[in-house]
Formats: C-alpha cells, sequence, structure tokens
C-alpha cells in the first residue's frame, strides 16, 4: 500500500531514501515524505502528489547532508492526499518522525486519549497517533526501540513502523505487524524498506522480519527483538535478481516493459519444476503426500487479476483432477462461512504476497483446519509463510501496477499445481503429465511471436479510444480472459469496459450493444471442442446484428471466426486449458495503446496501489 524506506551509513540519507522511493511508488503515489537527521537536528519535507513534487521541495529546501532518515510513498487512507497528511508525522515536540504503511484500528480511541492529555494533533491520520504516543514514550527514557516496543503494544490492526529521533543521529527503528519490511545489510550501512527494491542498488543481501517483531538499525549492526522486548532473528538470504529487473530497460513504460518480459517469465517460472521421478515439485511443502491424497474439495481465493487466474485454473483443475472446485474473492470468502475441514485445500494466489483481503483469507481457512498453498511472485512475503505449501511464480519484480507478467506466471504455476495434484492423487500418469509439460514449455517462444505482431493490436485499440467503451466475452477459459481483459483498460484508460460469459449476453447485457460498440471475443480454438466454437461464432453474430464491432481474438488459420468478425487478432495454436497464456497477451497491449491515447498514466493510474495491504 505505502512504501517505505529508513536509511543509515555513510551515504548521503537523502539520496538513498529518495531513489529507494522511486522504486517502490508502485505502491502509492498520493503523497511523499521524508525526514533526515542532522548534528541532532530532524529536517521533515512532505509534498501532496507524486515523488517529483517531493523531489522539487527538497532542492529549494538545501538542507544540510544526513547520514540518517526515512522516507514514504502514501496511498491514503485516513486523510485525503495533501502536505498535511503526508508522512512522516512528528511528535508535538518535533523531536521524533515517524512513518506507517497499514491501519491502526484503534486510532479513534488512542486519539482522544491523547488529546485528553494536551496533545496536539495535525493532519486526519491514524498515523499521527503512532508518532504522538511514540514522543511520549521516548520522553520517557529517551530510548528509541523500547519506546517503540512499549507503542506496538498499544496499536491494533496492521502496520509497519519506521522512526527516526534527533538526539539519536544514527538510529532507525522499525517495527512490523501484518506489513512487510526487510532488512538491506551493508557494509557500514543498513536499509528497511518494504520491498528490497528500494535498496538492491546497493546491497543484494537481506533479512526478513517476521510478524511482530521490532528491529533497530545502526551503520553498525542490526538487532531484532519480538514485541515482547525479547531477542529474536529474521532470516537472512540473497536476492537472486539485480537492479535491471527494476529499470525499464529502453521502454517507455514499465508496463511495456513487462509484457514484453513474459516469455522469459513463463520459462523461469516452468524452469527445472519437475524431478528425475517426473513427479513436479513445489518450493516449501509443510503437507504429506497423504494431505494431498486426502484433499476433496479446493477452494480458490485472490483478488483482481490473481483472482482471474484463480477462475482459469478452475478449468484446469476439475478437468485434471476431477477434484470440486470453487474460485471466489478473499473479501467474500471470509465472510460468508464457507464450508472448509481438513481436506479442503485452499489455494491463495497473490502477487505480492502481502494482499491484506487474501491474507485475511487465509487465516480464516487455516483457523477452520484448511490446508493452504499459496502461489506468489515476493518470496518470503507473509501468505507463503503463514502456507502449509507454497510455489513461486519467477515473474521477477513487476513495478507497473496493472498486473501482466506475474498473471501469466501464476497461470503457468496453476497449471503446475493442477497437474501435481493429478500426479499426487494417482488420476494423471506421468506421461499424461509429461503431454500437458511438453505443451506448457512450448508456449514462451508463443508468447514471444504474439508480442511480435502487435501492431495491428495497438490500431485497433486506438480507433476504440473513440468509442470510449469496450466489452469482451468468452466462454471456458476465454471468460476469466474477457474479465482480465476489461480489468487492463477499466484500470489503465478509466473507461467503461466489462467482461462477460458470452452465453449471458442474450440474459440481459445485450441491450449495451449499440451502433460501433467494439466487443472484443475470446475465441477458443477450432479444433477439439469445435462445439465451444460453434457457441461463441453464434454469439458473435448476435452482437454483429445489433451493431457492434467485433474484434476476435483466435487461433492462427481460424477462418470462421475471420469471416464473422470485423477485425481478428490471432495467436498460435494451443490446447484449450492452456490458451489465456496467449490470449491475454494482445489484450494487455491493447489497454496500454488504448490508455496511451487517451493520455492516461501507465505505470501509475490513478486512485490506485500494487499491493494492498489493507481490507
Ligand atoms: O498482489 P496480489 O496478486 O494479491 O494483488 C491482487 C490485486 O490487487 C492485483 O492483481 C490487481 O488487481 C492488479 N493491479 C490488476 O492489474
Amino acid at each position: 500500500m505505502c512504501g517505505i524506506v529508513g536509511y543509515t551509513g555513510g551515504r548521503s540519507a537523502a539520496g538513498v531514501v529518495v531513489d529507494g522511493l522511486r522504486r517502490l511508488e508502485y505502491r502509492g503515489y498520493d503523497s511523499a515524505g521524508v525526514a533526515l537527521i542532522d548534528d541532532g537536528e530532524l529536517h521533515q519535507v512532505k509534498r501532496a502528489g507524486k515523488l517529483a513534487n517531493l523531489e522539487s521541495a527538497l532542492d529549494e529546501a538545501g538542507l544540510p547532508e544526513s547520514r540518517c532518515g526515512i522516507g514514504h510513498t502514501r496511498w491514503a487512507t485516513h486523510g485525503v492526499p495533501s502536505d498535511r497528511n503526508a508522512h512522516p508525522h512528528l511528535s508535538n515536540d518535533g523531536r521524533i518522525a515517524l512513518i506507517h504503511n497499514g491501519i491502526i484500528e484503534n486510532f479513534g480511541q488512542l486519539r482522544g486519549e491523547l488529546e485528553a492529555d494536551g496533545v496536539r494533533f495535525s493532519s486526519e491520520t491514524d498515523t499521527e497517533v503512532a508518532a504522538q504516543l511514540l514522543g511520549r514514550e521516548y520522553a520517557a527514557d529517551g530510548d528509541l526501540t523500547k519506546a517503540m516496543t512499549r507503542v506496538c503494544a498499544r496499536l491494533e490492526g496492521a502496520f509497519t513502523l519506521l522512526a527516526v529521533a534527533a538526539d539519536d543521529p544514527h538510529t532507525v527503528v522499525g517495527a512490523r505487524r501484518n506489513s512487510p519490511l526487510v532488512v538491506g545489510i551493508g557494509d557500514g550501512e543498513h536499509f528497511l524498506a518494504s520491498d528490497v527494491a528500494a535498496f538492491i542498488a546497493h546491497t543484494t543481501e537481506a533479512v526478513e522480519l517476521g510478524q511482530d517483531q521490532i528491529v533497530t538499525i545502526t551503520p553498525e549492526g542490526i538487532a531484532v527483538r519480538g514485541f515482547d522486548g525479547s531477542p529474536s532473528e529474521g532470516r537472512r538470504y540473497s536476492v537472486d535478481w539485480d537492479i535491471s529487473a527494476a529499470e525499464k530497460g529502453g521502454y517507455d513504460t514499465f508496463m511495456r516493459k513487462e509484457i514484453n518480459d513474459q516469455p522469459a517469465a513463463v520459462a523461469d517460472t516452468l524452469r527445472g519444476r519437475i524431478d528425475e521421478a517426473g513427479q513436479i515439485v513445489l518450493d516449501e511443502v509443510r503437507m504429506s503426500d497423504q494431505d494431498f491424497r486426502d484433499i476433496d474439495k479446493v477452494f480458490i481465493i485472490a483478488c483482481g487479476t490473481s483472482y482471474h487466474a484463480g477462475l482459469v485454473t478452475k478449468y484446469a483443475i476439475e478437468h485434471w483432477t476431477r477434484i470440486p472446485c470453487e474460485v471466489e474473492l478473499s473479501s467474500e470468502f471470509r465472510y460468508r462461512d464457507p464450508v472448509l475441514d481438513r481436506s479442503t485445500l485452499v489455494v491463495a494466489i497473490s502477487q505480492s504476497g502481502e494482499t491484506m483481503d487474501t491474507l485475511m483469507a487465509l487465516r480464516h481457512a487455516k483457523d477452520q483446519k484448511a490446508r493452504v498453498l499459496s502461489i506468489s511472485n515476493t518470496v518470503g512475503s507473509t501468505i507463503p509463510r503463514e502456507s502449509d505449501a507454497v510455489l513461486y511464480t519467477r515473474a521477477g519484480i513487476e513495478v507497473s501496477v496493472a498486473s501482466t507478467k506475474a498473471f501469466l506466471t501464476q497461470l503457468a504455476a496453476c497449471y503446475l499445481v493442477g497437474l501435481h495434484l493429478a500426479q499426487i492423487r494417482g488420476i494423471k500418469y506421468a506421461d499424461e503429465v509429461g503431454a500437458v509439460l511438453t505443451e506448457l514449455v512450448a508456449v514462451p517462444d508463443k508468447i514471444a511471436a504474439v508480442i511480435e505482431h502487435m501492431e495491428p493490436v495497438r490500431k485497433l485499440a486506438r480507433e476504440a479510444a473513440d468509442f470510449g467503451r469496450v466489452l469482451f466475452i468468452g466462454r471456458h477459459v476465454g471468460y476469466p480472459v474477457a474479465l482480465e481483459g476489461a480489468l487492463k483498460l477499466k484500470e489503465l484508460a478509466y473507461i467503461h469496459a466489462e467482461g462477460f460469459a458470452a452465453g449471458e449476453l442474450k440474459h440481459g447485457p445485450i441491450s449495451l450493444i449499440e451502433d460501433g460498440t467494439p466487443v472484443i471475443a475470446i475465441v477458443p480454438s477450432p479444433r477439439g471442442r469445435s462445439l465451444l466454437h460453434d457457441k461463441i461464432v453464434s454469439n458473435i453474430q448476435e452482437v454483429k446484428a445489433r451493431g457492434a464491432k467485433v474484434i476476435a481474438v483466435c487461433e492462427e488459420g481460424d477462418d470462421i471466426a475471420r469471416v464473422h468478425a470485423d477485425d481478428v487478432i490471432t495467436t498460435p495454436a494451443a490446447p484449450t486449458l492452456l490458451a489465456p497464456l496467449l490470449t491475454a497477451v494482445p489484450l494487455q497491449e491493447f489497454a496500454v495503446e488504448l490508455a496511451t491515447a487517451l493520455g492516461r498514466d501507465i505505470d501509475q493510474p490513478r486512485n490506485l496501489a500494487k499491493s494492498v495491504t489493507v481490507e
């Protein structure tokens, strides 16, 4: 949700912190701010709007060089995006600065208590109560770590906090509950951040903090404690990607770069995932083969694009394993009392591994004794840590808020999970799994071929921009692809875009069609399941008869779709269940191009954040 950075060491703290915020801006861009310590003084600069506004303000401020500081980029929850509500927040004496990612649920009660004590508030945020409480506790003994420990004991909700004190010029203290925080280990310097991307230019050595831990960094070292004050440890690891993964690499936007990353990302996700015995290997497994055999129901929980990956997976899991599979939005799952027990497998899909709706749904599932298998792109994030088994996607960092390569790698990983379940339960023999895998490993080259022929897609997108509305239709796995195409367009272009199960059109949505309405139809392969193909061709005719301008996304050589549609976008042949790995790609480019034609901000669409760590 918000991005946070802390630094102490020999470099310019402003430089390191602002550079880190630039790499975390995908987490929120409503406002940004820094607090820097120099010579016993605390300097704070913060501005509403994007990071560029803060950078100009810092240039104007001409602050003295500092070696220790914190910085924040905000996605607003409590209080409008404004200079006043931007982080950091200061204690009343101006000697303590604090930044926060998450939501402090009991802030109202704490604020009342502090105001009764004479504390003056200068923002509408929940965060300021933590800053004011910390100021009060620090005044008691001048120990920032102990003060933070006492503050955390009072807070309810989700929070990562970082704080600095003017009187402790080389120390940054962090605390973590339900929101991410990693430490970067340097030589004579240390970093704190919500994501390793913030410090990867300086070090690839990291320590991931656990739930309810407090960390104190100085140039010389780090100390980790539990919320009860007892000594503790984080998990040390080396980050296996470098700074180039977080750069645009010559593309105009991160999203275009990430669309182009997809062949390699899918190939990486599939690579080496099968052992000598032909068995699919998960990354972390804390359940036995027998546990997998006992599964009699699968629930997939996820949000947004990850939910669409889950919808595709339902078709694959039920077809390959014959186990009933339901897919549910994480935010709905937890509140409707789903029937779960030890023989239920809950598959949690989350690129970030931090999405609060999915994390809370996962915890609800675990409370009901269900097993949880997670699919995530972020090693060591909270969702995989709390799961019984994990399969990591290997998309590399995804910076653009609109998800592309995360989606395709989630599909690849979900297919592996489906095959794993089928294999372990004896529904599929190794040679059958091998046949699907052969098709799967051929997909990255096909994705590359789709990407090479995007010019016609871009032309169609520019034409559709004038209409200001686009509908998507699909059947079977083409339906979730239609939903995903519509989501991409909504979030990037801010226009009405909606995905429908093509068979549902006649039950209502067809009344939306008027002369010239662009309709993108995801057409299944004409080979094999030709009934499905015939049905969607009928749906194309239905909307055409009412004036729609139909663009068919169909397999190369599908002459029937070509005859009935106004335009076609072709993708290479693939088995029906795997086709979403190809058909989703032109829809991503369509959204980028249409949104570009409307002058939108592609990587940072309005009102959004990459990682949603509030419920
Ligand atoms: O990190 P997650 O996969 O849990 O995120 C879920 C959604 O917030 C995310 O997929 C969102 O819908 C994307 N911005 C869509 O492009």
